[in-house]
């Protein structure tokens, strides 16, 4: 099998519907979250990524049995700290640096030692954010460089602890709470607002939490040792996964699609928001709410009216893994968009800003750069009639999926590697782009 594809042909236009693969970020946190409950939960449209199905493996190495029956994964959890690992477990997080920081984070009672690897790509990434909170409740932790392999091993007291996450983290800030769930007291977070997902969990799954919004902070409060029962849970479909659709007929000619069942969290929709403000035509119907989370169908119509935008770096966190299409969309669109304080995007599966700073100049786009900052020159008239390769970027799905976007929105003839790079966190996203005509060898 080629590990690369080709594009030669921008998509044809397309009025289509279709349903993306299920949220990343609640799949691993609903499969963490049963690992400690009391009892059997029930998990149906989990995401069957290489991501996720890591996240399976590893609770089942830590002594936490799951089933996958024919519409829903069970687990059987024994209550918090129920894992009953070897000494010298390896854990292996591959490439979810969310699986890994979280996982440190629900050990911090274990009284055997644990080591935790992953792939080259998350051996690269900081986890020196989340070994420092976790040596807070008592943990003891052993880490060259600040990065993977990390040894870890609990304490049996875990103290509350008073933490300011001031880089808008979820998982700093989750793995905050996952933590302080082992330990006697109230653990205070004060957190640059992310993604609530963990929050929204918790809410309903009854773990006392308290969460109070102050300006661009939230103050989160855990109390812990609280035992909590198993549940049921249906994964909504994954806005970042739809970005790549929403881009896609934005930037392709007299399309429309309707993603259905998307999560709609408001700390989600940063792109949304982005995209509207740059006169994008977006409609999010059929609204509902499950279990705390906001769920829609997007519409989305293609547009020749796109304009620039000055974005303000309070929506990034919220778009955090969709910025990188944003980037495209100011390519096309009328003017000079500005973006800043851009540090988060370089600390990911790879150094994103600088790939796609790098992408948006081959395919001849005028960026300027300053530091975390960035003007795109926008250039409505965009169309590729030329060769390119894209690689050498650590196997990242993310610039993966939106270089092949890039390429049947814009044309070219186009080579892009690593096709394998979409396990991660959408292994469908080729088959949905055949079934909408794209043509991809
Ligand atoms: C995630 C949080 C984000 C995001 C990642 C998933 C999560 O990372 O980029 O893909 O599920 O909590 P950070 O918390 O490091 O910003």
């Amino acid at each position: 099998m080629p590990k690369h594809i080709y594009i030669d042909n921008k998509i044809a236009p397309y009025k289509k519907k279709i349903q993306v693969s299920s949220d990343k970020s609640l799949s691993i946190r609903t499969i963490l979250l049963a690992s400690q409950a009391v009892g059997i939960s029930k998990i149906s449209n989990l995401l069957e990524s290489e991501d996720v199905l890591n996240t399976l493996k590893t609770i089942k190495k830590l002594g936490i049995n799951y089933k996958k029956k024919k519409k829903y994964y069970e687990i059987y959890g024994f209550g918090l700290n129920g894992f009953s690992p070897k000494n010298n477990t390896v854990i292996n997080a591959g490439n979810s640096g969310t699986l890994g920081r979280l996982i440190l984070s629900l050990l911090t009672k274990t009284d055997k030692k644990i080591k935790l690897i992953g792939d080259k790509s998350l051996s690269k990434r900081d986890f020196s954010r989340i070994t420092k909170p976790l040596r807070l409740f008592g943990a003891i932790i052993k880490s060259k460089n600040n990065s993977l392999p990390v040894i870890i091993q609990g304490t049996e007291f875990v103290r509350p602890i008073n933490f300011v996450e001031n880089i808008g983290s979820a998982q700093i800030k989750t793995a905050c709470c996952f933590a302080a769930l082992n330990s006697p007291g109230i653990t205070y977070i004060k957190a640059k607002k992310s993604r609530n997902h963990t929050e929204l969990l918790f809410k309903y799954l009854k773990i006392p939490i308290k969460v109070k919004s102050i300006k661009e902070f939230d103050l989160i409060e855990v109390k812990g040792l609280q035992q909590y029962n198993a549940f049921n849970y249906s994964i909504p479909g994954d806005i970042s996964s739809s970005a790549f659709f929403i881009v896609l007929t934005l930037l392709s000619k007299n399309s429309e699609i309707t993603i259905q069942n998307v999560n709609i969290n408001e700390t989600r929709i940063g792109i949304i928001k982005i995209l509207v403000k740059m006169n994008s035509k977006i409609t999010l119907k059929n609204k509902r709410v499950y279990k705390g989370e906001r769920i829609a169908d997007i519409f989305v119509e293609s547009t020749n009216k796109l304009k620039s935008i000055n974005c303000n770096s309070n929506l990034n966190s919220s778009a955090i893994d969709e910025l990188i299409l944003c980037f495209l969309v100011a390519a096309k669109a009328k003017g000079i968009s500005t973006f800043k304080d851009l540090a988060e995007l370089n600390k990911k599966e790879s150094p994103r800003l600088d790939i796609t700073i790098k992408f948006l100049r081959m395919i001849g786009i005028k960026v300027l750069r300053n530091k975390n900052d960035i003007k795109i020159y926008g250039k409505p008239d965009l169309d590729l009639k030329k060769s390119f390769h894209v690689k050498n970027f650590l196997k990242d799905h993310r610039i993966f999926m939106m270089s092949c976007i890039a390429a049947l929105a814009l044309g070219g003839n186009w080579i892009i590697n690593d096709k394998d790079s979409i396990n991660t966190s959408f292994p469908k996203f080729l088959n949905i782009l055949k079934k909408l005509g794209a043509n991809i060898k």
